[in-house]
């Protein structure tokens, strides 16, 4: 095993997904030996209130050859820098609540990932990540970069044609909180699972779930389980009991689809309609988070400053782990399996070469390899995906060709958009909300 001990940084270091990431790197150093953390933020409060925790964090488990350093400064996070792990949000909760409510002013899915929201987030998204990928070209071009920023298929593709050489991965940790979730539910073990699966991000199926330890298929039983009642949410989302909306749409889906296990995310795009009769316009996602867990973060610190944090007892599933596990096996060279989303060329074999898809892949020292598929996948998944595929590479062209034509048609396309004229209603909005971040339309 490669004993490089190696030099991380997170981008986006006041994220309250940070605990998680550094959690599982503190565990995580026999197959990833960490010499220094730094954390990057352009919020140096949010930044200083996760160093203090991070801090009380490695004294609790007890790390002192670990340096730990704080910065605003890209040059001081990147310089000599083996990782950076991703996960900025440009415009922070605040645009993502924005994101959320604009577009169900005009009767459309509000979320931040999926539908015109997705698309006005993708848009600031990608100018802040090639900015990030810039600077890491420049500071630390062999570094390489894990991204967990959304939209992930937006920023893969934004990437690829701005810095085609750019040693970066994405992945999203959708796939695996849905296969931790039901190993809690059911009681088995997701290690011992092989899993195929295809799609798009947050827009994919599960075709198969082989149990090693139980030499069989079980997706099928999964299936047959979740049909009868939605799964509960797993202990490390218990203080967010949302997410059980997410679990009870999977369980419509399969009610209506029931051949293949899908990604929850799919509510958005199959049942915009229910959706948006379900969402409450004056408080949405972005508020929960910001009156849970970015608040007790804040508390959490401000604890700690007064000498009176406990000790923490943290439980957050599988995300952490995901990114540093493949982070450990480039540096291993050992060929883990992960879900990642790639350029297809070839993987499904009847979707355009340039889509891009979400795909097991194994990863190693010269990044990843993704699995083909090898049979040709069907015309109902094909259809969906092709769609939302095309309407995300109008909307990439948007950014780079400053076209509010090709905006309005990716707007259009997207499937969770029933009218042109709605589209068009709700750009205009978007646009006018989003001038301090998006390029010029014109
Ligand atoms: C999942 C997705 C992420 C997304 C997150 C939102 O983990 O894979 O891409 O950002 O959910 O969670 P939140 O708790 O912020 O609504
Ligand atoms: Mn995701």
């Amino acid at each position: 095993m490669n004993q490089k001990k190696v030099n991380v940084a997170i981008a986006g270091g006041g994220a309250t997904h940070t605990p998680g990431i550094i959690q599982a790197l503190l565990e995580s150093r026999d197959k990833l030996p960490l010499n220094e953390l730094r954390l990057y933020d352009i919020d140096p409060k949010k930044n200083d209130d996760m160093y203090v925790i991070i801090k009380e964090m490695m004294k609790q488990y007890k790390i002192d050859d670990v340096s730990l350093t704080e910065t605003t400064d890209p040059q001081e996070a990147f310089t000599d820098i083996d990782f950076v792990f991703s996960q900025i949000r440009v415009g922070d909760l605040e645009m993502r609540e924005k994101d959320e409510k604009i577009p169900l002013k005009f009767g459309l899915v509000g979320q931040e990932t999926c539908g015109v929201g997705g698309f006005a987030y993708g848009l600031r998204s990608i100018k802040g990540l090639l900015e990030l990928v810039g600077y890491i070209q420049k500071y630390a071009p062999d570094a390489w970069i894990l991204n967990y920023t959304n939209p992930e298929s937006l920023i893969a593709e934004a990437v690829r044609r701005q810095y085609p050489h750019a040693k970066m991965l994405n992945a999203c940790d959708m796939t695996i909180s849905i296969e931790e979730t039901i190993a809690r539910n059911y009681g088995y073990n997701r290690k011992n699972w092989i899993c195929q699966y295809y799609g798009l991000n947050h827009f994919g199926w599960y075709t198969s779930i082989y149990d090693k330890s139980l030499h069989r298929e079980i997706m099928p039983e999964i299936i047959h389980k979740l049909q009868e009642k939605p799964m509960k949410i797993a202990s490390f989302n218990a203080k967010d009991p949302s997410w059980q909306d997410a679990w009870n749409m999977l369980t419509e889906i399969l009610r209506l689809f029931p051949d293949y296990l899908p990604n929850n995310y799919l509510e958005y795009y199959l049942f915009p309609d229910l959706v948006v009769k379900a969402a409450d316009p004056h408080y949405t996602r972005a508020n929960q988070v910001i009156d849970g867990r970015v608040k007790e973060t804040r508390e959490l610190a401000d604890q700690i400053r007064q000498g009176k944090a406990e000790d923490f007892d943290f439980d957050f599933g599988e995300h952490g782990n995901y990114i540093v596990d493949m982070a450990a096996s480039i540096l291993n060279d050992s060929h883990e399996r992960f879900m990642l989303i790639v350029p297809n060329h070839g993987a499904i074999p009847n979707l355009r070469p340039d889509a891009v898809v979400e795909i097991p892949a194994y990863v190693g020292c010269t990044g990843a390899e993704p699995i083909s598929m090898r049979e040709p996948i069907n015309d109902f998944h094909k259809g969906l995906m092709e769609a939302q595929d095309a309407a995300e590479k109008l909307l990439v062209d948007a950014y780079f060709e400053n076209s509010y034509q090709k905006a309005l048609q990716a707007m259009t396309l997207n499937q969770t958009v029933p009218s042109a004229d709605k589209a068009k209603k709700a750009l205009d909005a978007l646009m006018e909300a989003n001038k301090e971040y998006w390029p010029h339309l014109k």
